[in-house]
């Protein structure tokens, strides 16, 4: 029988509680699917600075560039804001995507149609969405040199560098492009080329790349018009190709499409070893422990676990199939709750898809 070996992330606010769901469904789909998954869970983010005083310790890190996949959660908590920024939550996750070379975020953006109420846009403008943002994850300005505060002439400076090298741009483009090919074969590189150098040596090296695939389309957006784009008519895309910070904003934005941030996952990928997976959203401490929780956005990152880190499709089929189930049959969470649909926390809503599967 097939062995993975997944490490489980469950990081901090309603990270145990979705993970705890995401983790039944995952022994029940892997049994009926005739493969095994052995479980280990480590800690990030703010459980991780309680309980060993980092953000990402060294064991956490060799865990999961050992295993086969990652499953994270959530990591985030206002607790650790006035901390310096190398023990704050967030240092953990970055130390993480740059420690396994995770170059290469994908984050989909499909329409559910039992949803379509849900957003917050009109059903004319939404319905049969279906993109994929591709966003940079290890370069940019989140990574950029020099960085830092100083003082100066009696005043204070704060400064981080937008760089990227071609080579940079060239494997996330490379990404990209292979996803348009296999989609609809419309590739959007979203830029502010029209004001910014890193910009435009990354419009250069998209152009440089795109003779090579003849299949696709290729335009260009400044992220400003793509960010209106996305509200105003979002089915203009296929796959958004873009930097580390343009894409942390355009993906929350299009996240919204779908009606609630609580639905969409993601993945995030080197060029070979073990990927990634955790929902868009982030760990929600207001409502963390009140089982109030939407673990549906967990649950099909780790359907896109299943698919793309341990090529069990057949499995990742069934699972998405049980959360499009759950939602035709009515069920809700708090942030997707409407007449006439029953309201379910976190747990019940997991025993449902349990059910549903
Ligand atoms: C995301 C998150 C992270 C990011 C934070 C938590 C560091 O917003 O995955 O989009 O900015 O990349
Ligand atoms: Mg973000």
């Amino acid at each position: 029988m097939a062995q993975h070996r997944v490490v489980l992330l469950p990081g901090d606010g309603i990270g145990p509680e979705i993970t705890t769901v995401a983790r039944r469904l995952l022994e029940a789909v892997s049994e009926r699917h005739g493969f095994e998954l052995v479980f280990e869970e480590k800690p990030i983010g703010g459980s991780a600075i309680d309980a060993t005083g980092e953000p990402l310790p060294a064991s956490t890190l060799a865990a999961c560039k050992a295993s086969d996949s990652v499953l994270l959660a959530a990591i985030g908590s206002p607790r650790f804001d006035s901390l310096p920024r190398e023990k704050r939550p967030e240092t953990g996750l970055l130390g993480l995507r740059a420690g396994m070379d995770l170059f290469a975020n994908l984050r989909p953006v499909k329409i559910v149609p039992a949803l379509i109420d849900a957003s917050s846009l009109k059903r004319e403008v939404i319905e049969g969405v279906d993109l994929m943002v591709v966003r940079e994850l290890t370069g940019g300005i989140y990574f950029g040199q020099p960085k830092g505060r100083l003082e100066a002439d009696g005043d204070e400076r704060g400064f981080n560098t937008m760089t990227y090298s071609g080579s940079e741009v060239d494997r996330i483009a490379k990404v990209a492009f292979d996803i348009a090919r296999e989609r609809r074969g419309r590739l959007c590189s979203v830029d502010k080329a029209n004001v910014l150098d890193v910009s435009q040596l990354w419009r250069d090296r998209v152009d440089a790349m795109a003779p090579g695939y003849s299949g696709v389309e290729v335009s260009h957006m400044y992220v400003d018009n793509a960010a209106m784009q996305l509200v105003r008519d979002p089915r203009q895309f296929d796959v958004l190709l873009t930097g580390n910070l343009f894409g942390d904003i355009l993906s929350d934005e299009a996240a919204m499409l779908t009606g609630s941030i609580g639905m969409l996952p993601s993945a995030s990928l080197g060029s070979d070893g073990p990927g990634l997976f955790e929902p868009v959203h982030g760990s929600a401490p207001d409502i963390a422990g009140q089982d109030k929780a939407n673990p549906m956005a967990m649950v099909l990152s780790a359907a896109m676990m299943l698919r793309i880190g341990l090529k069990q499709s057949a499995a990742a089929d069934a699972l998405e199939a049980a959360v499009d189930r759950v939602l035709a049959a009515g069920f809700r969470t708090g942030d997707l709750m409407a007449e006439g649909c029953t309201q379910l926390g976190c747990q019940a809503m997991g025993q449902e898809l349990l059910k549903a599967l």
